[in-house]
């Protein structure tokens, strides 16, 4: 595969990806779906994710925040389990909330999904939770195949966003990428190959984090881990606030 122009930002790197799926007539691998993201997994492994991370340990939700929810596959899966929710999307890249919008027409009208862009200000996503009324509110905070490929300063943002938003007894759930996990190891020495040649750029790439830096964050953050679990290079993360 030809390497994508990837830019130097988070937001400018996803928006690429997006805009050569556009023009590549969004053509995807055979029986993979048509909506960009829906070639990772399969309809049974995103719904089986979603039990694990968030339906098994959150029975009712009516706030949900979203960071990274690319086209919405697991957005839609969010809705579907909790009629009364609201979802509040969140994305760094404007051309992914585009089509999400786009998948999520019907959601978007009927006022049950809010996209927010992510933007340069640590703290205006804070501030527009709460002038949404949603600060300390929020049922679950999660993130799927997003967060694995934040550097930790930003996870690390997320991870106070969280803390910040979440009710008492709400959960943060997500994957991260587990350096110390056989597989996760396997992937950043086979990774090394592709990254190389960006200098230090984004390219898409895993960013590494370990248990024990989950631990350490959350415990700090107010939260306490109920689940740590790694599987292939992720590790799946439950922790809720106090
Ligand atoms: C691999 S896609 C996963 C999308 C979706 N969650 C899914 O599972 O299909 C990664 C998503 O994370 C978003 N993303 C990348 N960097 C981000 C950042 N720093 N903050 C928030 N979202 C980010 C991308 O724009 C994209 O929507």
């Amino acid at each position: 595969m030809a390497r994508m122009n990837f830019g130097q930002t988070y937001a400018s790197s996803w928006n690429a990806y997006i805009r050569a799926w556009r023009k590549d007539g969004r053509k995807q691998p055979p029986g993979k779906g048509v909506w960009p993201g829906d070639q990772w997994g399969t309809p049974a492994s995103w719904q089986a994710t979603l039990r694990e991370l968030v339906l098994d340990r959150l029975p009712e939700a009516s706030r949900i925040v979203e960071i990274g929810p690319g086209s919405g596959k697991y957005t839609k899966l969010m809705l579907d389990a909790y009629p009364g929710a609201e979802v509040w999307a969140s994305d760094v890249s404007a051309d992914y909330l585009e089509i999400l919008r786009e998948r999520l027409a019907a959601e978007v009208e009927a006022g049950r999904v809010l996209t927010h862009l992510i933007g340069k200000d640590h703290d205006q996503q804070r501030r527009a939770l709460e002038s949404h009324g949603w600060l300390g509110a929020v049922d679950c905070v999660c993130s799927f195949d997003a967060l694995c490929h934040v550097d930790l300063g930003y996870l690390a943002g997320y991870l106070r966003l969280a803390s910040q938003v979440l009710r008492p007894g709400g959960i943060l759930s997500t994957m991260v990428a587990d350096a110390t996990s056989d597989a996760g190891h396997a992937k950043l020495m086979t990774d090394i190959r592709r990254i190389w040649p960006y200098g230090g750029k984004m390219c898409q790439c895993f960013q590494w984090v370990s248990p024990d830096i989950m631990t350490g964050l959350l415990g700090r953050l107010g939260f306490v881990v109920e689940l740590l679990r790694s599987e292939g290079a992720y590790l799946y993360v439950v922790a809720r606030k106090q």
